[in-house]
């Protein structure tokens, strides 16, 4: 395997429908790492089983979402190695906090490289040019993914609870109240 210092510097942009396919690849792929131990495992073995389930979800998100800002990152020569997604908060979102950062994912042996810090901030951005003002984020408690968020100023808003593969996990609501401060320009 090719360590992240040989690949290329890492770019960005938004995605088009046709990175769909390798979007639900890199998502299950992510998820079958990072989550191991954390989700339940039969759930995490169904992953590959559900890859065209995923792909046109994708399709149908980059169809029907135009405005909602998915940004991938593609390193020379992997292609598209990680995204990140925004949107409207889902559920009741804490008074200010209108954005929500719906998902990030990035492989792992291009981690820990500041690609996923960039990916959020462009979805910040994004997200600030369409009038939102602050952005949460829901994490599982167990996942070291949170240190992160922690990481970029977010704070943390409540805990919640989350169903996946039939068990109730405690998710931790993280949010960046003012996004323009904590996401500033280029
Ligand atoms: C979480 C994730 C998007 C972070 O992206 P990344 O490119 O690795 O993170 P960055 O390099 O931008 O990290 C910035 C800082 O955040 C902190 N950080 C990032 N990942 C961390 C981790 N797993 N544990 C502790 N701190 C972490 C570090 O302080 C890091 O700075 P440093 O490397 O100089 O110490 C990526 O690791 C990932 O895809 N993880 C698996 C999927 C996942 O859990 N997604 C979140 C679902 S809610």
């Amino acid at each position: 395997m090719r360590t992240g210092d040989s690949y290329g510097p890492p770019t960005y942009r938004r995605a088009v429908l046709a990175d769909a396919d390798r979007l639900a690849d890199v998502h299950i792929r992510v998820l079958m790492v990072a989550y191991r131990g954390i989700d339940p495992q039969e759930w995490l073995n169904s992953l590959p089983q559900q890859l065209e389930e995923r792909r046109s979800r994708w399709k149908d998100r980059l169809t029907n979402l135009p405005h909602d800002p998915v940004v991938v990152a593609e390193v020379e020569p992997a292609g598209v190695v990680g995204f990140a997604v925004g949107g409207p908060a889902r559920g009741e979102p804490p008074l200010g906090y209108d954005a929500e950062l719906i998902s990030i994912y990035l492989l792992p042996e291009h981690q820990r490289r500041g690609i996923g810090h960039e990916l959020v901030r462009r979805v910040a951005r994004s997200l600030l040019d369409l009038g939102f003002q602050g952005m949460l984020v829901r994490v599982l408690t167990a996942n070291p993914a949170r240190l992160f968020y922690e990481r970029l100023g977010a704070r943390s808003l409540g805990i919640d609870t989350v169903s996946i593969g039939g068990q109730e996990l405690e998710e931790t609501v993280y949010g960046w109240s003012n996004l323009d401060l904590y996401f500033p320009p280029e």
